[in-house]
């Protein structure tokens, strides 16, 4: 694989090296490769995900990359009290997936709920055996978590969640993980329980489980339209990708800018109005120093046609494919049954092998 050392892997800029050493090696080796990447079914996604990560995701798997999106179903129950809403965001997220190019029918991508795969789940068990209470404490994405939910009682599962993650990726053997910055921590962790399960376990015979590598996003971070640091649905400031075409001119239309009718690329000085121009410039290839050069003096309201147009425009395939999927509820079951099935000869093969190192096969397995 890469050829930078692991002793000094752990700092964010370490994992940026490390990203484009990998990504270098991606085209030379994709065999060598298993992807396993996933999200919450908290809702559809919008156009951040999208040049954040999904792009990423579809290019990984072009190249040949055997490729295990999982759709965290139970992390769902860890920060919220209805389950209400979660059939409708996973069959909202299979369609997302399925219309910007994640494309099962090539045999090398599965796309699957943690819920419905008996073995990964119980790969839990032994792994929690493997980490500490301190540990688990101390995790700073589940401490933002919990602050940023508001919430006034935290159940164990907010606590043991990042364990949880460790067996979504370790039950395939995942060894690349695209992930934002805020699941370094979570990665991590997932190095450690695989080092530590090979240690205990595996004396004298192979390591079971590989340490998988975070693969961060090239991609620049993209504000929420009203200029604040986040774009999510929640907030009313997000592109959705299945939105139509005149919801997105409208979204567009209420987007923050400034007073300055030359525009500029500057995005220290003008954030709102950098924005924009970077969201035109993923859609058209065009860099957004160019973009500001053409309009020039034409303001805010020029910027926001060029943006609504380069969205519209470029999004125009993905959202008509996915118009059309979702007139086929079946394909949404399909997939998921196709994906599970899978998953569950994956995992039940892994748990196996856990079960023979850790002594408890008993001649049945
Ligand atoms: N926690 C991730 C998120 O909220 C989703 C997730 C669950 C995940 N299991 C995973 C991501 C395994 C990568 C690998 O975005």
């Amino acid at each position: 694989m890469s050829d930078i050392p692991h002793d000094r892997a752990g700092t964010f800029e370490e994992a940026v090296r490390r990203s484009q050493a990998l990504r270098a090696d991606f085209v030379r080796h994709p065999q060598r490769y298993r992807m396993l990447t996933g999200d919450r079914p908290t809702g559809p996604l919008h156009i951040g995900h999208y040049f954040g990560s999904l792009r990423n995701r579809v290019e990984l798997q072009n190249l040949g990359l055997e490729t295990f999106i999982v759709i965290a179903d139970y992390q769902v129950l860890t920060d919220r009290d209805s389950v209400e809403a979660v059939p409708g965001n996973v069959t909202e997220l299979v369609l997302d997936y399925l219309a910007v190019g994640l494309d099962p029918a090539g045999g090398h991508t599965h796309i699957f709920c943690h819920s419905h795969v008996p073995a990964l789940n119980q790969l839990l068990i032994p792994f929690l055996t493997l980490v500490g209470m301190g540990e688990l404490d101390r995790n700073p994405t589940v401490k933002e978590e919990i602050d940023a939910a508001g919430l006034t009682t935290v159940n164990a599962a907010m606590y043991t969640y990042p364990v949880h993650q460790a067996a979504d990726i370790l039950f395939c053997k995942g060894n690349v993980v695209p992930v934002g910055r805020d699941q370094l921590p979570h990665l991590e962790l997932t190095r450690k329980i695989a080092r530590r399960f090979n240690q205990r376990f595996c004396a004298g015979r192979p390591p079971v489980f590989p340490e998988p590598e975070a693969l961060l996003s090239n991609a620049p971070k993209i504000l929420g339209l009203d200029g604040s640091q986040k774009m999510s649905k929640s907030r009313n400031n997000a592109v959705m990708l299945r939105a139509g075409a005149d919801e997105t001119a409208a979204l567009v239309k209420k987007a923050k800018t400034d007073a300055d009718r030359q525009i500029t690329y500057d995005p220290e000085r003008r954030p709102e109005v950098g924005n924009l121009l970077l969201l035109a410039s993923l859609c058209t290839g065009e860099e957004p120093a160019a973009i500001a050069a053409r309009i020039g003096e034409g303001g805010s309201g020029a910027l926001k046609k060029v943006v609504t147009d380069a969205l519209n425009d470029g999004l125009a395939p993905i959202r008509a494919k996915r118009a059309d999927l979702a007139r086929h509820p079946d394909i949404v079951r399909e997939t998921l049954r196709r994906g599970i099935a899978e998953a569950n000869d994956v995992a039940d093969r892994t748990l196996r092998e856990a079960r023979a190192a850790m002594n408890m096969g008993y001649g049945l397995d």
